[in-house]
């Protein structure tokens, strides 16, 4: 697939404390920018049929801030241009400007939307605050219920910094007793963190243990509840190739961001970087876009030697360019979180070991080029909170 994340708009209602955007806060794509980026995206789709199709990821700031009219008008257009590629359309949201006409257009849409939240009340409200420092969890959660209540595919992100990182088995345990599924993001060291850090940093081994001890409950299914990471880092393990964009040797073949003037970056947590500026959508194509010099060197990103000699290299593959780059500088060393993501993939061959389960040798396909992101899969919702057996088979 082909992801592509966009950026309405930097703009946004909330000013968390760790918001990595560096991007100037103010403006939204213009109508004429937006027709232009989703005609380039169909068009490179259908001249790369390898990739499968287009996953839209409307990010932002807040993606909500553009307004339903905004939307409206990518759909329509979608629509015009479907008979080329297929698409879906997924939305990463705070959720705190949710109403009605949001929620009509994002279920008709088959918009799949994933809302920020670190937690419970407490926790949350200490980073995830508006303008006026007031906490955001009540308008998360609210959103949250309405989306799932009107029976749509729903999840969040929650992204573990120091605050979160040792309370790890009650947000598991809390989200678990929702029934709200969730993917784990590691703290990236961008925007507002830099001025945070003694606060928020968050050190690998804390973010291993944390890691870990979400796991093992998770594992034993009591109580159970769909976590991406878990689910796409044990299938990378008994597969012998990665599942996790984070893993994938060449991610930026496939992943791309756009920003509210058209600029192209690798990643949507690798915008607004100069150095890191394919180019822009209104002065060229996207196949030009995608092959200019600084795409070339981020598409062939180099890897450490102590990764070609790592025992986890076939499912990590150097771990993520943004993690590199927010807290190395370049993104053509191995990620921060290197010690973590190596106690992760032996702490999941561990327990598969204990279940009979022997991690094979690295898949023969497991530096394709084309391997693609096989994205953010389905997060099922699954109703009630009672003890369930995770059949292995539904992580193969
Ligand atoms: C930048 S936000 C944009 C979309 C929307 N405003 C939201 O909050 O969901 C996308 C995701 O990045 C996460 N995020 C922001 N800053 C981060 C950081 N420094 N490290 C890790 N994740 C971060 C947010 O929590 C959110 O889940
Ligand atoms: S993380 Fe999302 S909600 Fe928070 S300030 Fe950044 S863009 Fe806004
Ligand atoms: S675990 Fe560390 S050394 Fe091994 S491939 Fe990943 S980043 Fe490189």
């Amino acid at each position: 697939m082909l992801i592509a994340i966009i950026l309405p708009t930097y703009v946004c209602p909330l000013a968390c404390k760790y918001c990595y955007n560096e991007g100037e806060r103010q403006g939204v794509m213009p109508h004429e920018t937006m027709r232009k980026v989703v005609a380039e995206i169909h068009s490179y789709a259908c001249a790369h049929p390898e990739l499968g199709g287009v996953k839209y990821l409307w990010h932002g700031g807040e993606p909500m801030v553009a307004g339903v009219g905004f939307f409206e008008e990518v759909v329509a257009l979608q629509k015009q241009l479907a008979w080329k590629v297929p698409y879906t359309n997924g939305m990463q949201s705070n959720g705190v400007l949710m109403d009605d006409t949001w929620l009509e257009f994002l279920k008709r849409e088959s918009f799949r939307v994933t809302f920020s939240l670190d937690g419970t009340r407490e926790l949350n409200d200490l980073t995830r605050v508006d303008h006026k420092g007031r906490g955001s969890f009540d308008r998360i959660v609210e959103a949250y219920r309405r989306t799932r209540a009107a029976d749509m595919e729903t999840g969040v992100v929650l992204t573990i910094t120091r605050h979160t990182a040792p309370h790890a088995e009650s947000i598991y345990r809390w989200f678990a007793t929702e029934g709200i599924p969730f993917s784990l993001l590691p703290l990236l060291n961008a925007g507002n963190t830099r001025d945070n850090l003694d606060e928020l940093s968050l050190l690998p081994s804390d973010y291993l243990k944390a890691w870990t001890m979400m796991y093992d409950i998770w594992l034993e299914a009591n109580p159970y509840v769909y976590v991406t990471n878990f689910v796409h880092e044990t299938r990378a393990v008994l597969a012998g190739r990665p599942y996790m964009c984070t893993g994938l040797a060449n991610c930026a073949d496939s992943t791309f961001a756009v920003e509210p003037d058209g600029s192209v970056y690798p990643c949507g947590s690798l915008t607004a970087n100069p150095e890191l500026r394919y180019g822009s959508l209104m002065e060229n194509t996207l196949q030009e876009v995608m092959t200019s010099n600084v795409a070339l060197g981020l598409r062939n990103r180099t890897h450490a030697s102590d990764c070609l000699e790592c025992k986890w290299f076939h499912t990590c593959h150097g771990g993520c360019m943004s993690r590199a780059h927010k807290y190395k500088g370049t993104v053509h060393v191995k990620d921060y979180f290197c010690d973590a993501l190596f106690g992760i993939y032996d702490h999941i061959e561990r327990r598969m070991a204990e279940r009979g389960m022997k991690a094979p040798e690295p898949h023969s396909t497991h530096l394709d080029k084309n391997l693609g992101y096989s994205g953010i899969q389905s997060m099922t919702t699954v109703p009630g909170n009672g003890r369930r057996i995770i059949p292995i088979s539904a992580l193969l």
